[in-house]
């Protein structure tokens, strides 16, 4: 079995790779601090990347076969308010992790998004001139630059949704808390995305990995949705009340990095390498809803009952729901 390393093993992304992988790898999660309430991890360690030496000596005695570097300053409000700290963490700790891994021979994969496109036409693909639009995708652009200075690395550039520790992490929780609660949400109908499912997006990583992907890889549903569109789609399949979303536009909004745009992503160059269509937004969704009572579960409560273990064991890469 292969060793997997993910930094930000706490984070969204990071905690829905650690259940994806049981089963399918040893993998060890790197985190900042533990959080006390459980891993989805085999094994958890603690490391700051602020000073990632740390983190180097753990990839230097754990001699992993990949690398999948989720940890970032995530949020554009942080980057703007830090943008130092934004540096430091998305790219220089991505340069030295990239670096350590080529030194060991593991394969780099680097978690990137679709906000390095300013996002004035939509449906990029990978020859598509990056223009980011706020310090996270400027410092999430540059650590791509320097994850690429390896030749063993691997770009995934998308956008996500799906369950997570805190349970408010995700576009999807925002809509499903708010419309379990009755509360009434804003759909924005001029900021689209083509998000996708955060197991289906590590199904797609596992596979890009098997077959040794490197460079620039967009990896997101195939349908580019605005959110309000997202909201009214998640309210269907979650059997809740779409009449409490209502339309209204991020132009209202003064924030720089909400305005409006379409960061969709043209996902051919995946479809064709993986001969595998990418999943619809819907697709995504209805899989978000099976995994409510097992995926959803775990992640919130820290525990692996033996449900959502079975259910991530049994999820095999590409044969899953999404078509
Ligand atoms: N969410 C999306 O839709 C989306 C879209 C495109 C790309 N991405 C990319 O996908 C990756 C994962 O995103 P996410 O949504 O899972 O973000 P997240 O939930 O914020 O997770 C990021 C993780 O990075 C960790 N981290 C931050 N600073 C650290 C430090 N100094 N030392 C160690 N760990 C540190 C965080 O730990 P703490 O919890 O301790 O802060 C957290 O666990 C990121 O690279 C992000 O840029 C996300």
């Amino acid at each position: 079995m292969d060793t997997w390393l993910v930094t930000g093993g706490g984070g969204f992304l990071g905690a829905n790779a650690g259940l994806f992988l049981r089963g399918r790898a040893e993998s060890l999660g790197l985190v900042r601090r533990e959080s006390g309430t459980g891993s989805t991890f085999v094994t958890t360690i603690e490391a700051d990347l602020s000073d990632v030496s740390r983190a180097v000596e753990v990839v230097e005695a754990a001699r992993p076969s990949v690398i999948l570097h989720c940890a970032a300053v995530s949020r554009h409000e942080d980057c703007e308010s830090d943008p130092a700290r934004a540096e430091l963490i998305n790219v220089n700790a991505t340069r030295e992790l990239a670096r350590a891994a080529h030194e060991i021979g593991a394969q780099f994969i680097y978690v990137s998004t679709d906000a390095v496109f300013d996002g004035a036409t939509g449906i990029y693909n990978e020859d598509a001139l990056p223009n980011p639009f706020s310090v996270y995708g400027q410092t999430k652009l540059e650590g791509e630059h320097v994850a690429l200075l390896e030749a063993n690395a691997l770009v995934v550039r998308t956008n996500f949704f799906g369950w997570s520790p805190s349970g408010r992490s995700s576009i999807l929780e925002f809509f499903y808390n708010s419309l379990t609660r009755g509360e009434v949400v804003k759909g924005y109908t001029d900021f689209v995305v083509t998000s996708m499912y955060a197991q289906h997006l590590m199904e797609a990583i596992w596979t890009l990995a098997e077959r040794d992907a490197h460079g620039v890889f967009h990896v997101a549903s195939k349908d580019p949705l605005s959110k309000y569109d997202f909201a009214i789609a998640a309210a269907d399949v979650f059997d809740l009340d779409s009449s409490l979303v209502f339309p209204t536009s991020e132009d209202v909004e003064p924030r720089e990095w909400a305005k409006s745009r379409d960061i969709s992503l043209d996902t051919s160059k995946f479809e064709s390498f993986t001969q595998t269509p990418s999943p619809t937004q819907r697709q995504g969704l209805t899989a978000a809803r099976l995994d409510a009572s097992t995926v959803r579960v775990w992640l919130q409560d820290g525990k692996m009952t033996d449900t959502a273990l079975a259910s991530a064991a049994s999820r095999k890469p590409l044969e899953s729901d999404w078509f």
